[in-house]
């Protein structure tokens, strides 16, 4: 099938690129001429597992790049819309390039064409898309609107929409629910999977994917729900780790019997240092200001974001504890992006916690896998970036883990204790052991667990200073 996606972000492209490798001709749309480039170039502009390789093996054969939306919809069946809805300034939604992408579309509506929201957007967002399209002169009857919600992780996004837990459409008529079935066929049959170049299959896919068929109105419910609901979980396990952390119980043994219940289910309940990225934060804000809206108060929505803030200002806290004051320390942090996998850093909690850290006087190195040339616009010259972690350790009163990335779990640890001035680590992602810690000779600290520390040391040391409440 012939399909449009307009806009090439994470999730324009990972869409994009993903529907050509199903078999589908796409063109991918962008009014930025720089990324364009970068694209037809081969650049891949973000860090996202295979999808340097899809790119590579589609572009120029079932993957366009193009700056001309109206010939690339005339030529299309299916039309996806997945440009930004960044927050405005009161939480909601800003639907501004979605409104002026609903506009160019509707002059190059001639023949049937089915115009998809992929993109996040509050409830009522088809019908309003419609209502532009008609506006600008479409024929009613010449088009429909569906919704079609990602839920896909950046990091594992190209997994995530090659082997779905499911997939939502949101339609209002057959006529666009078979167009959509036969676009996402190759994976409800389990024909893309059974293909020799699939990319590899993940341990948790389900064997076929079911397709949910809903309406738009509750596809575009779907997706917020089940962020904020991720959210919620997150939120919850740092809250149960607080209570921990005061009663001396772990929060990782809480986890297991916790997740275990398969009504609950393990994964989304690690606690760290909060969540952050593009999607969580911005759209619990829109969720909250829709709902608010429509005249109904989702206070919990408000705990599950307080909370989240709470939770950096606790490990701040930890920091001092471990420490005692701030000012002209060397502290060596591990991560920069919002979680391991990714080189984003958007409300990446680790760059809100690096920026508290230098308002309080402390001198920084940092290391990230990925993220460090996206930190460096935004920290400047105030943090020294390294190669490797044991760079960043070198002489640093203390190394802080912020992100989860894989490689931060199998450091050589006799080796990032020789670095350190003390070998003080305070771990924001819980990626070690404690006891392991400490019998390594480290002072340990990390999130729902007591703090350990080498035998010498903790037989010396009151009972009470072991506490960070
Ligand atoms: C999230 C959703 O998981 C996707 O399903 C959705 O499609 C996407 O938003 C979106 O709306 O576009 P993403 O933001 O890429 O994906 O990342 P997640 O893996 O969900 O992590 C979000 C944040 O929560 C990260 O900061 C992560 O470190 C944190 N997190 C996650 C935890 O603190 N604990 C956990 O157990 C899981």
């Amino acid at each position: 099938m012939r399909v449009t996606v307009v806009g090439s972000g994470y999730v324009g492209l990972v869409t994009g690129a993903c529907f050509a490798e199903l078999g589908h001709y796409v063109v991918v749309v962008d009014n930025d001429q720089s990324k364009l480039s970068a694209l037809r170039e081969g650049e891949c502009p973000i860090h996202e597992q295979f999808l340097p390789e899809l790119l590579r093996r589609h572009h120029g054969d079932r993957l366009m790049f193009s700056d001309d939306l109206q010939k690339s919809v005339r030529e299309s069946v299916a039309v996806f819309i997945a440009v930004g809805t960044p927050s405005a300034d009161n939480g909601e939604a800003d639907l501004s390039y979605i409104e002026s992408v609903a506009r160019e579309i509707s002059g190059a509506i001639s023949d049937y064409k089915v115009v998809v929201e992929k993109s996040t957007v509050p409830v009522y967002t088809s019908e309003w898309i419609r209502k532009i399209i008609v506006r600008n002169g479409a024929n009613p009857s010449s088009f429909d609107i569906a919704s079609n919600p990602e839920f896909l992780r950046e990091g594992s996004a190209v997994t995530d929409f090659l082997f779905p837990d499911r997939i939502v459409v949101g339609v209002e008529n057959d006529r666009s629910a078979t167009i959509l079935r036969e676009l996402y066929e190759p994976l409800t049959s389990g024909l893309y999977s059974r293909q020799p170049y699939s990319v590899p299959i993940p341990t948790t896919a389900h064997a076929l994917p079911r397709l949910i068929l809903t309406s738009t109105k509750s596809a575009e419910l779907i997706k917020h729900a089940s962020n904020a609901f991720l959210a919620t979980k997150i939120s919850f396990i740092n809250a149960v780790a607080t209570v921990c952390e005061s009663v001396g119980a772990d929060v990782q043994q809480v986890c297991d019997g916790l997740g275990t219940d398969s009504r609950i289910g393990p994964r989304f309940l690690n606690p760290g240092v909060g969540y952050g990225g593009s999607c969580f934060p911005k759209d619990l804000s829109a969720f909250r200001a829709v709902a608010r809206e429509h005249g109904y108060e989702f206070r919990l929505l408000d705990e599950v974001m307080r909370i989240n803030e709470d939770q950096r200002r606790r490990f701040l806290k930890k920091v001092r504890s471990a420490l005692w004051t701030l000012r002209g320390k060397h502290l060596g942090v591990l991560g920069l992006a919002f979680k391991g996998g990714t080189d984003d850093i958007r409300e990446s909690p680790a760059i809100l916690i690096i920026r508290a850290l230098l308002q309080e006087g402390c001198a920084i190195t940092a290391y990230d896998p990925a993220a460090t040339e996206r930190a460096r616009e935004v920290l400047h010259s105030n943090v020294t970036f390294s190669a490797n972690a044991y760079e960043a350790a070198a002489d640093a009163d203390a190394l802080l883990l912020l992100t989860d990335w894989e490689e931060f779990e199998s450091l050589d640890l006799p080796r990032l204790a020789r670095e350190l001035k003390y070998p003080i680590v305070i771990d924001g992602r819980n990626l070690y052991d404690p006891q392991r810690m400490a019998d390594q000779g480290f002072t340990y600290y990390s999130v729902g667990r007591a703090p350990t520390m080498p035998d010498h040391l903790a037989s010396s040391v009151p009972k009470e200073y072991l506490e960070t409440r």
